[in-house]
């Protein structure tokens, strides 16, 4: 990981994402009144306490007490980290991530991204110039693929011969290194390195930003082995990875269904028939990576296997992944093919129209799941059932705390004749020690004067706020100076981007205690409250300023400068007087 992300681009970020449509596509929101509301996805409920508010780009549930801005909701509804949740952002902002070069600088692999750009640009331009590539072009042709797909996936070319690929480097040393590490070059017992790809048709895979990361290469007809796929590297793992995610994002929006095949020329010849929305795994199974990296896109899976035993087997395990991430508002469904056939075969044989309607007609988790546990067990008999709920609890024990639980456990009830209640998966302690945001009557007046604050960042645009208060020794005193700064050179930042700044610093949980807190009081109210509460405080610190002054005037006495001042502040003491008088009724 590269150093620091400048706050200047998380603020700026937060500014063009919008919270609203960010966790509407992932929760449904409705309207009410100002603000959009849903049941809460982080706690089981049955009305909604959950509310996003697009004024202050902030989310909270009045329920368990989750709270926080874009970010924060990712980091917590699809459990990125910090820095994967901005890429995340970014990403579909069509941002690219900033560094500072910092001490806390990890691995730079731009270096790497750069030099498997490059190949991927050279076995582009081969698959157009080389003396050999029409075998290439003729069997990319054969396939059905147009100029313009395999455009699309950039598919290039990887001349025959040992050192095409490391003779571009031309004997840079670095750029040597770079090759092998990247995973572009295999070597000799004899320590010798080569060009890993040799003579295949190359497929390159893209990470969600669109930066190269490896390859597939195909054999241009029969042979072994078919593919030869780039090895782990630092920035490529097979795991994690999904071929086409890049290309499905980038050509359909808003994307809403993903559909999981097994192969390369699966993603492409879908794409060829005008289904976009697909991407392949690498030649592995399904890991929960590449289905929480699948659910940050959309909240629609539907997994594609053949109709053989291995297809049923490879969904059975595919289901088995996904069961701990059915949070309410995620689907999954399965897709089992004619034996025989895959994707590429179907599709090029019944065309993109029926192809669409078996996606369409897809089995639900909840059918597949319950089918495949009846064939196990003889339901006609007790015994059977019996079986069919020993067989399901631990499976239904994996789900997430919510309706879909509660569902999934009425219908194996209903199957095995008699009630079988899920215990809630335990509800993590942090939430349910929650507690009501204390009001705003009954906080002392930094707190108060912070809460009205960061509810309200335009207030510190406000003329004429009372001075003096910053030289309180009061804990809070440097918060609320640090916030008006950072408010007052920022006037357009939201609430939540405000308490991005905060993250990870001690202060942090207190500032977001106070988030909607004040929510009983009218806006213009809390202006007023705002404009008080600093002058209350101003004036404490006038009267201890005042209180030392006349200790020193009773005893060794004044210079002149003290002498001003003293007279100034009787000044303001006078002035401040209904401020503070206010203040004491409230
Ligand atoms: P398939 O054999 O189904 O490949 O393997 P495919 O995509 O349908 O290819 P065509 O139609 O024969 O050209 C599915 C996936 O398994 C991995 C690849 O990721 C491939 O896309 N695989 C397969 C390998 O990595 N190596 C192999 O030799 C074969
Ligand atoms: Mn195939």
């Amino acid at each position: 990981m590269a150093g620091r992300i400048p706050a200047s681009f998380i603020d700026d970020l937060l500014h063009r994402v919008d919270i609203v449509d960010l966790i509407n596509s992932r929760v449904p929101l409705k309207k009410g009144g100002k603000d959009y509301q849903a049941c809460c996805p982080f706690h089981d409920e049955k009305t909604p306490s959950f509310t996003v508010s697009r004024e202050k780009q902030f989310y909270h549930c009045f329920g368990c007490g989750a709270h926080g801005s874009a970010i924060g909701f990712l980091m917590e509804y699809d459990r990125m980290e910090f820095f994967e949740a901005i890429e995340e952002l970014a990403a579909r902002e069509g941002l690219q991530v900033p560094r500072e070069v910092g001490p806390d600088q990890g691995p730079d692999y731009r270096p790497l991204y750069a030099t498997l750009a490059k190949a991927a640009k050279y076995y582009q331009h081969q698959l157009r110039t080389h003396p050999d590539a029409q075998r290439a072009i003729d069997y990319i042709k054969q396939r059905g693929l147009s100029g313009a797909i395999a455009a699309d996936f950039s598919i290039g070319f990887a001349p025959p011969g040992f050192h095409n690929l490391m003779d571009q480097a031309k004997g840079d040393a670095e750029e040597l290194k770079r090759l092998w590490i990247a995973g572009m070059a295999s070597e000799s017992e004899e320590g010798r390195r080569y060009d890993r790809f040799r003579d295949r048709i190359m497929f390159p895979i893209r990470n969600f930003r669109g930066e190269t990361i490896g390859f597939g290469g195909r054999l241009i007809g029969d042979g072994k082995p078919k593919y030869l796929n780039s090895p782990e590297t630092p920035v490529f793992h097979k795991g994690r990875e999904l071929y086409g995610l890049y290309e499905a994002r980038k050509s359909v929006r808003p994307l809403e269904r993903l559909l999981v095949v097994e192969g390369y020329m699966d993603v492409v010849a879908l794409a060829q028939f005008g289904i976009r929305n697909v991407v392949a795994t690498l030649g592995t199974a399904t890991t929960a990576d590449h289905l929480q990296r699948l659910f940050r896109t959309v909240h629609e899976v539907v997994f594609c296997f053949d109709g053989d035993q291995a297809g049923r087997d490879a969904g059975w395990k595919a289901l088995q992944t996904s069961l701990p991430l059915m949070r309410d508002g995620h689907e999954v469904r399965f897709l089992f093919l004619p034996q025989g056939e895959d994707p590429d075969s179907l599709i090029r044989r019944e065309g993109a129209e029926v192809f669409q309607q078996r996606i369409n007609r897809g089995a639900p988790l909840s059918r597949f799941l319950f089918d495949h546990l009846e064939s196990l067990s003889q339901t006609d008999a007790a015994e059977g059932r019996v079986k069919l709920a020993e067989l399901a609890k631990p499976l239904l024990n994996q789900l997430p705390d919510g309706l879909f639980r509660k569902m999934m456990y009425r219908k194996l009830s209903e199957r095995v004749g008699e009630l079988i209640s899920g215990a809630s998966a335990g509800a993590s302690g942090k939430r349910t020690a929650f507690r009501l945001h204390s009001s705003l009557s009954t906080m002392p007046p930094v707190r108060r004067a912070i809460a009205l604050l960061v509810n309200n960042p335009a207030f510190a645009q406000a003329d004429n706020l009372a001075k003096g208060w910053e030289y309180l020794d009061l804990p809070g005193i440097p918060l609320l100076r640090e916030l008006l700064e950072i408010l007052r050179s920022e006037p357009n930042i939201t609430t939540g981007a405000l308490l991005e700044r905060w993250r990870d610093r001690s202060e942090e949980k207190h500032l977001k205690k106070l988030i909607n807190s004040g929510s009983e009081l009218p806006g213009e109210g809390q202006e007023v409250e705002f404009r008080d509460t600093l002058a209350y405080l101003s004036s404490q610190a006038g009267q201890l300023e005042w209180e030392a002054l006349v200790t020193k005037a009773a005893g060794q006495g004044l210079d002149e400068q003290e002498k001003r001042r003293l007279s100034e502040l009787a000044k303001e003491k006078a002035e401040l007087s209904t401020a503070i008088t206010n203040m004491e009724k409230f």
